[in-house]
């Protein structure tokens, strides 16, 4: 029998950080952590596994620098790329991360022709579309991770200023990763309380802020790199979703035919995510304020779709 296998290409803080949460989900015969590093990958990888016992998990933690190794992955995570250094945005490495995915992409698609990819790297949106181009398979199967981190953080800051537990706050972030992403305040709720009758207007505002600057914030600690923790367990929380075809709801990047009114480009919006990938975008009517916000969010992504139009 085929084994079931998830790739993360990347062994980075994230990459790793992914590999070693999806393993424990237990949801897979295989892991595989490739990165170009010589030994990274494979100390990293046997690492992890050698928490198994401890950690009650049975998959298998592979690392490696040989594609081959890859070969039939259900699930391809594309964490590979640089990360911020305090002071840059994400739109900056547009140039340099583009050359690394696209060639990621293609090394994977040699082994695994119809692997779904789920994009990490940054800027997610742009370069979730550059895998869509490059790889050419169908828009369900391509999908970035941005907004189940977003979302993340979002429920966190709700969480602390209404002092209730962070596993009761439920709410969504869409629209691009960057600072014009979209916390809708209109769907929040704590325990099912909307979170604008529990927190005062400007408050709210200040919580959305610090959202759609939480990366920076880390950045802005950590000085030689960015986030790793919540974003590689958001990732994994995603793959585990899609192998276990499990129709879970969450904030993905993926291709709008006029969902939302947006065509043309990937962002983040609410998608079923089972074993085919995205197998539904969750569309529903924005209100004015919303709308506008998303358009803008749809703005900030189009503007840098020039830069990937010759990857193919
Ligand atoms: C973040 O928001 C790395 O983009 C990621 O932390």
């Amino acid at each position: 029998m085929k084994t079931k296998r998830v790739t993360v290409v990347g062994a980075g803080n994230v990459g790793a950080t992914a590999a070693r949460a999806f393993a424990e989900m237990n949801c897979v015969q295989e892991v595989v952590l490739l990165d170009v590093v010589e030994g990274v990958p494979q100390g990293k990888a046997l690492d992890i596994q050698e928490s198994a016992s401890l950690r009650r998990f049975d998959t298998t933690v592979t690392g490696t620098n040989d594609y081959a190794d890859t070969a039939n992955s259900m699930v391809t995570v594309i964490t590979a790329g640089v990360a911020r250094k305090p002071g840059m945005s994400r739109d900056d490495l547009l140039e340099i991360n583009a050359k690394i995915v696209s060639e990621v992409t293609k090394s994977i698609l040699e082994y695994s022709p119809n692997t779904i990819f789920i994009v990490v790297s940054n800027p997610v949106d742009i370069m979730t579309q550059l895998v869509r181009q490059v790889s050419r398979l169908p828009k369900q199967q391509i999908m970035g991770m941005a907004g189940v981190l977003d979302t993340a953080r979002f429920q966190t800051f709700v969480a602390e200023e209404v002092g209730c537990s962070y596993q009761d706050v439920v709410g969504m972030v869409l629209g691009g990763h960057g600072d014009q992403m979209v916390p809708l305040l209109r769907l929040c709720t704590a325990g099912g309380v909307p979170v604008r009758e529990l927190i005062a207007p400007k408050r709210l505002q200040e919580i959305v802020t610090r959202t759609q600057k939480g990366g920076a914030e880390i950045v802005s600690y950590l000085k030689t790199g960015s986030a790793f923790f919540a974003p590689g367990v958001s990732v994994a929380e995603m793959a585990r979703a899609v192998v276990t075809d499990s129709k879970r709801v969450m904030p993905c990047v993926a291709a709008l035919q006029g969902e939302f009114g947006i065509s043309g480009i990937m962002m983040g919006v609410p998608c079923v995510l089972g074993v085919e990938g995205v197998e539904k975008i969750l569309d529903f009517e924005l209100d004015e304020e919303e709308r506008a916000l998303m358009e803008t969010s749809a703005a900030s992504i189009r503007k840098n779709i020039e830069f990937i139009q010759d990857y193919r």
